[in-house]
């Protein structure tokens, strides 16, 4: 099996691919308050597009997918672009990121698809305040399509939850706490500044050492080793079902061991989630592009991939798309 390497030693096995940037919610922390204007729907890749770029990145040493959004279950059809990759040959995970919504209704076929496993954006556990975060979200919605996903093996499930200041800092003890009787592992997320930029101040950004002391206040937290490589790092409480994970783009990097390139959902390549620089493959895609040409491409940004990032001292983050364009 081939591998790729960037200019950091870093193996590049992972590709995130957004499928679209619309999404059934408007989280206040994720969309600007403005609302984003959405992407030409020609402008879209089809599936048959992101198929073959899957294609060609496996032969470069591609191993994993996940699928992301916008809301990745709004796009139609979602269990042929599944079972398309699960098909190519390198390809061994294939994960999806989502609100939850939809996946009571979708939950079996994706993994009968293929689809291995879920990780679901869950910022409350009160039903107002879901609504309210979300702007009309229906929290029981979010509930029904976690069972659904468990009963169809989408395992381990795994609850991403961004704290913030004056909004659900109060729910970190909750959501540590579900992890004692339930296998989920559930990942407090540092706020980053990025997305909803009227939303993000120092104030309300809250670090990870602030999230640990908390939960570590609950009971002891043993450091449990990650199989796979990401940017959580997990723990547990003694005889926990579940594991914590801590996320902290702002505090500590994960960089140096990023293994990732990011696919948006008009085609664009991302070396870094927070880089300026993006390769557009649609031109060469829609213009009879060899798979050489478009291999080229690909080896091209991750030869620009950047050995990190300092959102943590950076001033102004405008220039960034909203995570929703860029699939988290
Ligand atoms: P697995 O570990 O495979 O389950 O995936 P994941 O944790 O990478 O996926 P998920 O989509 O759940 O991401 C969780 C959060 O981590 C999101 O808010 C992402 O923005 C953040 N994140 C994921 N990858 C990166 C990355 O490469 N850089 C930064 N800065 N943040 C990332
Ligand atoms: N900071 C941290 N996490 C964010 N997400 C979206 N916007 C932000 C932000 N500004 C998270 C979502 C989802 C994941 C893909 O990205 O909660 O779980
Ligand atoms: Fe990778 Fe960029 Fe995220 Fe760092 S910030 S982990 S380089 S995607």
């Amino acid at each position: 099996m081939s591998m790729i390497k960037d200019n950091y030693e870093r193996v590049i096995d992972y590709m995130r691919i957004s499928i679209t940037d619309r999404c059934n919610l408007r989280c206040v922390y994720c969309m600007p308050s403005g609302g984003v204007k959405p992407l030409d729907p020609e402008n879209i890749l089809s599936y048959e597009e992101i198929i073959r770029i899957v294609r060609i990145s496996a032969k470069l040493g591609v191993k994993k997918i996940r699928l992301t959004g916008g809301e990745p279950l709004i796009r139609k059809d979602l269990s042929y672009l599944i079972s398309s990759i699960n098909n190519i040959s390198g390809i061994e995970d294939i994960s999806l990121t989502t609100n939850g919504l939809l996946l009571k209704e979708y939950a079996r076929s994706l993994a009968a698809a293929g689809l291995r496993r879920i990780n679901v954006s869950l910022d409350s556990l009160h039903a107002d305040r879901y609504k309210e975060i979300t702007k009309g979200g229906n929290i029981n919605d979010v509930w029904d399509g976690i069972y659904e996903a468990e009963k169809a093996g989408l395992i381990p499930v795994k609850i991403n939850m961004v704290p913030i200041r004056g909004i659900n800092d109060d729910e970190i003890e909750a959501f540590a706490r579900l992890t004692i009787n339930t296998p989920y592992h559930v990942r407090f997320i540092e706020f980053m500044p990025i997305g909803a930029r009227d939303m993000w101040s120092r104030e309300k950004y809250i670090s990870t050492d602030e999230i640990k002391e908390k939960v570590s206040a609950i009971a002891p937290l043993t450091s449990v080793k990650a199989r796979k490589s990401g940017p959580a790092r997990y723990f547990r409480f003694e005889g926990a079902a579940g594991v914590i994970g801590f996320i902290s783009p702002v505090t500590h990097h994960f960089c140096d061991t990023c293994n990732r390139l990011r696919l948006t959902a008009d085609g664009k390549l991302r070396p870094c989630l927070f880089s300026e620089t993006e390769i557009d493959l649609k031109p060469a895609l829609r213009s009879g592009a060899t798979d050489e040409e478009v291999e080229r491409l690909l080896r091209l940004s991750i030869d620009v991939k950047p050995e990190g990032h300092n959102i943590n001292h950076e001033k102004s983050f405008s220039h960034l798309r909203p995570m929703s364009k860029i699939g988290g």
